[in-house]
């Protein structure tokens, strides 16, 4: 037998640019164009995305090669229709010198930027997120991926966006409950990293809420630079990265129970309320802290029980199928108070009894 090592250089570091403004989406082309001049363009995005007019804003010829994603929505993040994405490139003779630009929610996003990650092994996308969850969250950070029947984004890749343009104004045709709920994201930034941005978030409710362009831009700019420092820090989500699941372990298991009824946000929203139980529990926060967390889910209209129709023993359950669990079990992201994650050891998701989980759950009914 004979062993051979074959060196495999470390990858090189890179970086990408976010651009935020608003009415950017009728100059991204040009954006594009300026950074890729050589470069095929592709894009992706999904109907009704199209039929809110943004793809015309985007492409107002209509004659860029495309594919649109229809139905819209989680129900069509699947392989099949990443598979559709490659093969509709390939029948547009579309070469590893092709771009893909996302134009989208977080669905699309991750699709077109899974494609990207496997189309000839990998080329660029350009990342222009149209919902408050896609420009808070999926677009950047790299993760890109499709569900399987069995769960969410089983099949998957890191491959980050060669670059980022939020567009503010694209948010102005999202419908109420999806932008109320993609802001929960913001909110739970500001709790695990920058107890001020939870202070600015308190104090411009209602320019939230009504949408205010100057509020938007400064949220996104916020947003991006929390997130981005927490990916610079922990790339591939060892440590720091799991940061950002807070409120998403409960979360994650009431959304999977409603069957998706309920949307990410709301089901994180309540993942939120229950993390500040727990955390009362076991004396990390008071329910000072949590008034004032509860009172800014309430003024963004959030669920903060659980429905009737799930039980808790569903809950504890899919706690335990939980794909981030060891031994069964999550470990779970907790405040030690506003803009602080409480740390042990150097860990930012800790163990949590499944005795005080279950002592903590009929509080949320
Ligand atoms: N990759 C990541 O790091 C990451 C992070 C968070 C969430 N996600 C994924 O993101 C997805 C959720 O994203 P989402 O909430 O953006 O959902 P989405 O992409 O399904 O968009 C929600 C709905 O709004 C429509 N829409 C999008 N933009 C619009 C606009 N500007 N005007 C009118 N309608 C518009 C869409 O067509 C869709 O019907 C989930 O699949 C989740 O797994 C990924
Ligand atoms: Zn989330």
């Amino acid at each position: 037998m004979k062993e051979l090592n074959v060196k495999v250089p470390a990858v090189q570091e890179t970086s990408y640019p976010i651009i935020i403004g608003s009415g950017l989406l009728s100059k991204a082309m040009k954006m594009v164009n300026d950074k890729f001049p050589r470069y095929a363009k592709f894009i992706v995005s999904d109907i009704c995305v199209a039929n809110a007019g943004l793809l015309k804003t985007l492409d107002p010829q209509g004659n860029i090669p495309k594919f649109i994603i229809n139905p819209a929505g989680e129900q069509s993040k699947t392989i099949q229709t990443v598979i559709s994405i490659v093969e509709q490139m390939e029948k547009a003779y579309m070469g590893r010198d092709t771009v893909i630009i996302a134009l989208g929610g977080g669905t699309v996003g991750d699709m077109a930027g899974f494609a990207a990650a496997i189309f000839k092994r990998g080329i660029p996308v350009v990342q222009i997120p149209t919902t408050t969850v896609a420009q808070a969250d999926s677009s950047v950070g790299g993760k890109t991926g499709v569900d399987s029947t069995i769960s969410k984004n089983a099949f998957g890749s890191f491959h980050h966006p060669a670059m980022v343009i939020i567009d503010i104004q694209t948010l102005m045709t999202l419908d109420d409950r999806q932008y109320m709920a993609g802001l929960i994201e913001s909110v739970k930034h500001a709790l695990i990293m920058d107890a001020e941005y939870f202070d600015f978030i308190e104090s411009n409710i209602e320019n939230i809420t009504a949408r205010k362009t100057e509020i938007l831009e400064a949220i996104a700019e916020k947003n991006c630079r929390i997130k981005a420092s927490v990916v610079e820090n922990d790339p591939t989500e060892k440590n720091q990265r799991r940061a950002l699941n807070y409120g998403h372990t409960i979360g994650h298991a009431v959304e999977s129970a409603s069957n998706f009824d309920l949307l990410h946000g709301e089901s994180v929203a309540i993942g939120i309320v229950a993390a500040g139980l727990i955390e009362e529990e076991m004396s990390l926060a008071d329910n000072a802290q949590h008034k004032r967390i509860r009172n800014i889910l309430a003024r963004l209209n959030m669920p903060a029980k659980i429905p009737a129709s799930i039980s808790q023993q569903q809950i504890i359950e899919l706690l335990k199928r939980d794909k981030k669990a060891i031994n069964s079990w999550p470990k779970f992201v907790l405040l030690e108070k506003i803009g602080k994650v409480h740390c042990i050891d150097n860990q930012w998701a800790i163990d949590v009894d499944e005795k005080l989980i279950r002592k903590t759950l009929p509080k949320l009914y």
